[in-house]
């Protein structure tokens, strides 16, 4: 139905159109806010590459356009890849959304668009047609602002990073440090990773509000920052978005999640499994991964460990070390992809190893699991300092991995004192998450903003 009386008036129903960037650390949230904003009466337009395209038949109540130009070829940094779909999906977009409001306007109002921050060009071209934009960042708070403060880094010479100041504290984004900052190690990125964030930035200047996906309880010292500091008006920390949305809404994995695991976590005791992965697009050479093996079967701990077929670089299918699946055979098991949230909520999960992708940790927060961290790239490093030093749920795994090493950090979190305490912290932690997503909580009140906003434009 497209419209509702409301005394007497007709009221036409509002459409929230959505855009994600096609990584899966940034579709799923995009999904989750669409099924927040859908459970509160909206209809959802989700407009998306070829690439990585979402599964339109999970998700029957939306509306799904797609926008080609392929603008993603198969090489190139992640970075080349974001500019370039920009730059090739801006006319086949502006087409696409011309033909929606045109199409739509008889039966409904077009509230605005939602879009990644890394889609720029997409919020220009929906602002050009007369919509009103909001943008989603999907990181960290404190990401935000270290992207905001990539001027000062550079001015005060925190960046580019050199090797004998890595463990300099930077004062103005504490508690990180040189080392922690976003950065790309690769010769030569150092001018695209500035466009990258100098776009993200004007895209949330540009447009009518900030969604982000983190909690007052975990970053209310940065939010505030972000919104005094740098004069952002409208920041709606909205998160953890994946409690907030409902469990009923289609899955958006890209890669089928093996339930089987489930089963198998139900044979296990309360808090005894280490939960391992790496995210969707964190890998290892084959010598780290041999290192892996090796720390996870010594450590003596029950695992579940997500091997995606890519995770080691230059293989398509890695190659388990001799012996390796018969030792750990009582008590590893070994799987493609998981049900991630369900795994981590599940009674029997007691500590994730993680790549500390914001999403995941976000998860791991939102069930009160403590974190063994690995961070590799982008703002995984800041992800695993807060983890460790300002909430106190986890502590990193640092330097070459080495088998013993990795033995004794997963004992350390899973069997001793030292990662007890990281457990009930992290237990505090969620509950202060928890009340801030109840009613009157800030993450409940920034989404009663956000849709009063779109009902109001
Ligand atoms: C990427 C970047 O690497 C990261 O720095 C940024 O913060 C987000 O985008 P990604 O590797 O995708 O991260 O990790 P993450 O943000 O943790 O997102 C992964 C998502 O995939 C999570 O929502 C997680 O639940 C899901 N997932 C992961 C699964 O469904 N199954 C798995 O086996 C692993």
């Amino acid at each position: 139905m497209s419209t509702t009386t409301t005394g007497g008036r007709r009221r036409r129903r509002r459409r929230v159109l959505v855009f994600p960037l096609p990584f899966q650390g940034h579709i799923n949230p995009m999904f989750e806010l669409a099924g927040v904003l859908h459970s509160r009466g909206f209809a959802i337009t989700v407009f998306h590459t070829h690439f990585n395209a979402p599964d339109a038949s999970r998700h029957p109540d939306y509306h799904f356009v797609p926008v080609p130009g392929d603008g993603t070829p198969a090489q190139g940094t992640l970075v080349d890849r974001i500019l370039d779909m920009n730059r090739a999906c801006e006319a086949p977009f502006r087409e696409r959304l011309a033909a929606v409001l045109e199409r739509r306007r008889e039966e409904e109002e077009v509230a605005g668009l939602v879009a990644d921050a890394h889609l720029l060009t997409m919020l220009d071209v929906a602002r050009g047609l007369g919509l009103p934009t909001l943008v989603l960042r999907t990181a960290s708070a404190a990401c935000f602002r270290c992207f905001l403060a990539y001027p000062m880094l550079y001015e005060k010479g925190y960046l580019p990073p050199q090797d004998s100041k890595l463990y300099m504290p930077v004062k103005e984004l504490a508690p990180l440090r040189v080392k922690d900052l976003y950065y790309s190690r690769r010769p030569g990125d150092d001018e695209m990773v500035r466009k990258l964030m100098s776009r993200a930035t004007q895209a949330v200047r540009n447009s009518s509000g900030l969604v982000i996906n983190t909690s007052d309880a975990l970053e209310a010292t940065e939010l505030e920052r972000i919104r005094n500091e740098h004069n952002i008006p409208m920041v709606l920390p909205v998160g953890p978005l994946h409690k907030v949305s409902s469990k009923t809404i289609g899955s958006s994995s890209l890669l089928n999640q093996d339930y089987g695991c489930i089963e198998w976590l139900e044979t296990q005791p309360l808090k005894s499994v280490l939960y391992v992965s790496f995210g969707s697009l964190a890998s290892m050479d084959s010598k780290e991964f041999l290192e892996v093996a090796w720390g996870l079967a010594n450590s003596g701990v029950p695992f579940l460990w997500v091997v995606r077929p890519d995770i080691v670089r230059g293989l398509d299918d890695p190659n388990f070390p001799n012996g390796f699946e018969v030792a750990v055979q009582d008590r590893g098991k070994l799987i493609q992809w998981a049900p991630q949230q369900e795994v981590l909520a599940h009674r029997a999960v007691g500590g994730f190893w993680t790549h500390n992708g914001w999403n995941s940790t976000l998860e791991s927060i939102g069930e009160g699991v403590p974190m063994l961290c690995r961070p590799q790239f982008a703002d995984q490093l800041m992800n695993a300092r807060y983890v460790e030093k300002t909430w106190g749920v986890g502590f990193e795994l640092e330097g070459v991995l080495e088998r013993g090493k990795i033995a004794k950090a997963i004992r350390k979190l899973m069997k001793e004192r030292e990662g007890d305490e990281m457990r009930e912290r992290a237990k505090e932690v969620k509950n202060r998450v928890d009340g801030c997503l109840e009613i009157g909580g800030s993450s409940h009140v920034a989404i009663d903003k956000l849709v009063n906003y779109l009902l109001s434009v």
